[in-house]
């Protein structure tokens, strides 16, 4: 009886022994494998064959229908055909592999197959890689944010195991942990946000854009040229604001005495172009867009006197004026100019009518009594002297006057002289 069992047993062992043996021609891989977009992944792998077979060939595959006869991503007996894929493992018993930036097509399964001395091998039914993005989820969907709302964002990616995120705002890193939160979200808290992980920095990042619109704040109205104008003159106001989305209506109010009125227009521009004197008054303008309306401070538009044709006019008689003044002033310059110029063009004129005397200048200080023709006549010169209507009487008044003047001495200097009585003439050098 105890013989028997103890055949039994050892028969059992043996048949242990031999199915170890059988399966001295193994793979080993997790089945299922998790890799972040963008990132790299290591897929780890080990394989046993009978002993005193030596390894002449490992190679990868990917995608079933190449599991047996290739093409393989990688081959130890090929060149690489990429450097997206790295064999870690060696022809022993190490057969890992690294996938280099992961993308969806690099998703699927897997393979590795080897070759002996002997015989061959292949890992079936391999590994299954699945790729996934990070993702933001936004808690309100996709709808429109607008300040005061709550607002949570999460970070999400398929592969369970990695979960410790890092939350960026505009690229500058912010907080850690799977979600972002606001309660009363502002303005100031629109950018762009994502999401990495911190095992996988090089992974891609998911990315929001967060929005926040509001109604339009700050609204205010300015003036072109300015605030005080000139009757006729153009004058632009301005209305301003910050909103998000952008202002839709503009509505412009002026406050007369007793009530408000709706200017026309809708645009942020109001433009008298004319200004007429009934413009003058108190104004602001109200700025819409879908999320409400806010309604500037008032500012004071003042119209002054001057209408611009009585300006035009004015500056033309100013210049009429002036013209006028140097037109007369060069007129006096140029007869002056011509007076001076007298004597010399004088000398150039044919003195075709002139008639030309011997003149006895007579001693000074000889009076007038004295009969020249008994003087000896000390120098005789020759002089010109061209009489109009006018200097006739002055010649008169010459005879008896006094030699000295000044006017005298002009007389010396000047002239033709049509009609002469030599006597009757005193002409001093
Ligand atoms: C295989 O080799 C790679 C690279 O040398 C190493 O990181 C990995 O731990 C090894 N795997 C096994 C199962 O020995
Ligand atoms: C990949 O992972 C996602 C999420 O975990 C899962 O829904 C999907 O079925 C997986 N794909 C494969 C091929 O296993
Ligand atoms: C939200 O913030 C604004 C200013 O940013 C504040 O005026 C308002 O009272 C806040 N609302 C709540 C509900 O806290
Ligand atoms: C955003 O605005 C709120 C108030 O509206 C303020 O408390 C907060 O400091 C601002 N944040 C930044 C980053 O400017
Ligand atoms: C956010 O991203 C959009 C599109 O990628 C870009 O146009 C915008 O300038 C970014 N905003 C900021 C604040 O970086
Ligand atoms: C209002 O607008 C003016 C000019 O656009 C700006 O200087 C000022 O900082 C703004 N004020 C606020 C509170 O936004
Ligand atoms: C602005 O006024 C014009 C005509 O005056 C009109 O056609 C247009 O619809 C108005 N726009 C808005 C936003 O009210
Ligand atoms: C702006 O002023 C008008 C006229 O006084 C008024 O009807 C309106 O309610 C005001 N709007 C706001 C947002 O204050």
């Amino acid at each position: 009886m105890m013989a028997e069992h103890t055949h039994l047993i050892w028969t059992l062992v043996l048949l242990l022994l031999s199915d170890v043996i059988s399966s001295d021609w193994d793979v080993h891989v997790e089945p299922v494998l998790c890799a972040v977009k963008g990132s790299s992944i290591d897929i780890p792998c080990s394989f046993t064959y009978p002993v005193g077979q030596t390894v002449k060939n490992v190679a990868w595959a990917h995608h079933e229908a190449a599991f047996v006869k290739g093409p393989f991503v990688f081959e130890s007996t090929s060149e690489p055909t990429s450097t997206k894929f790295q064999y870690l493992g060696d022809k022993l018993h190490n057969c890992s592999l690294r996938i280099y930036k992961v993308e969806n097509r690099d998703a699927g399964d897997y393979a590795f197959r080897f070759w002996t001395d002997r015989d061959r091998w292949t890992g079936y039914p391999g590994v299954n890689l699945n790729v996934s993005d990070l993702k933001i989820i936004q808690s309100n969907g996709n709808k429109v944010i607008t300040e005061g709302d709550n607002v949570k964002l999460t970070c999400i990616i398929g592969c369970k195991d990695h979960s410790h995120f890092q939350w960026y705002k505009n690229g500058h890193p912010i907080i850690e942990g799977p979600s972002l939160y606001w309660n009363n979200i502002s303005s100031n808290n629109s950018g762009n946000y994502s999401c990495s992980i911190k095992t996988h920095p090089q992974a891609t990042p998911g990315v929001v854009s967060i929005n926040v619109e509001y109604g339009p704040k700050n609204t205010s109205v300015s003036a072109e040229p300015g605030l005080e104008v000139y009757r006729g003159s153009k004058v632009t106001l301005t209305c301003s604001s910050d909103a998000n989305p952008p202002v839709e209506t503009f509505t412009w109010f002026k406050i007369t005495s007793d009530h408000l009125v709706k200017v026309a227009g809708n645009k942020s521009e109001l433009v008298f172009w004319e200004c007429p004197q009934d413009a003058e008054g108190r104004y602001f303008c109200c700025a819409t867009n879908k999320h409400g309306s806010k309604n500037s401070s008032v500012v004071e538009l003042t119209v002054t006197g001057f209408l611009v044709r009585d300006i035009v006019i004015i500056s033309a008689a100013v210049v009429v004026v002036t013209v006028l003044l140097i037109g007369i002033a060069a007129l006096t310059f140029s007869r002056k100019l011509k007076t001076l110029s007298c004597a010399a063009e004088n000398e150039q004129n044919s003195p075709k009518d002139a008639v030309y005397v011997n003149w006895h200048v007579s001693d000074i200080g000889q009076s007038q009594e004295r009969d020249k023709r008994e003087q000896p006549v000390k120098q005789i010169i020759y002089a010109t002297i061209d009489f109009n209507n006018k200097t006739k009487t002055n010649m008169q008044q010459q005879q008896t006057g006094s030699g000295t003047s000044d006017e005298s001495v002009t007389y010396s200097t000047v002239c033709r002289i049509k009609m002469l009585n030599p006597h009757e003439l005193e002409i001093q050098s």
